[in-house]
């Protein structure tokens, strides 16, 4: 897979995939990504890339040009599956989308900054909007990287079979069971007795009514009317 994130503060992104396991699916071949700075395709003298809106509100709008420049580069160069923009009046972003994302080709997401892009760049370029949260960031980079993350260690080999992402808190629904390491007490408290039985098909059940109970007391949203 590869992603080319375009955004206007290519900084923000430098440390994100240069450590751990997003370092390592790229070391793996497994993942690309390509940041791009979108000040680089403004053929303004002072490398412009935002102008005044056309309205009473206050603040920049990113314009066009530079975008189309460089989108149209890229597509130029391979397919795309979807190009994606950051921003927070766009759709929520949930595992599912993780996992419809984790099988695409080649992905270019733009990160919005200052009062957003010209509408018409998400008219005509864009084919997926994202928000990561009822929260307004500074810009999308950090949600690009946020993205990036959930969809990137889907990727089969990004992940080992310890950090396997089938028994992720969302895979089934459910929040994740509560986890418990050595030793199997610590100035008293116990880790849960059936854990330490070697009865694998209770433990199972056990890690169910967890799960269940943990997503009902946190967030019952996920669950439907009749499993309550
Ligand atoms: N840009 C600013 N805030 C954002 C958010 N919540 N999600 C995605 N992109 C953003």
């Amino acid at each position: 897979m590869r992603i080319d994130i375009l955004t206007v503060v290519p900084e923000l992104l430098e440390s994100p995939f240069n450590h751990s396991i997003m370092k390592r699916a790229q070391d793996k071949g497994l993942a690309e990504i390509h940041v791009h700075n979108i000040r680089d395709w403004s053929t303004d003298k002072h490398r412009k890339v935002d102008d005044y809106a056309f309205s009473t509100t206050a603040g920049m709008v990113m314009t066009i040009e530079p975008i189309e420049r460089l989108i149209n580069h890229l597509k130029s160069e391979r397919e795309y599956d979807d190009v994606i923009y950051m921003t927070p009046d766009g759709k929520p972003f949930v595992q599912q989308d993780a996992n419809t994302l984790s099988l695409q080709g080649n992905l270019i997401i733009l990160c919005g900054h200052y009062k957003g892009v010209d509408q018409r760049v998400r008219d005509h370029f864009i084919t997926k909007e994202i928000t990561i949260g009822d929260y307004v960031l500074t810009g999308g980079e950090l949600a690009a990287a946020i993205v990036c993350d959930a969809i990137i260690r889907l990727i089969p080999g990004v992940l080992s079979d310890e950090t396997s992402a089938l028994t992720d808190s969302f895979q089934d629904g459910l929040l994740s069971p509560p986890v418990y390491t050595r030793p199997a007490e610590y100035k008293g408290w116990k880790v849960p007795e059936i854990l330490l039985s070697g009865n694998e098909k209770k433990v199972e059940e056990w890690k169910l009514e967890q799960a269940y109970e943990r997503t009902k007391k946190i967030r019952p949203d996920l669950l439907d009317e009749e499993d309550m």
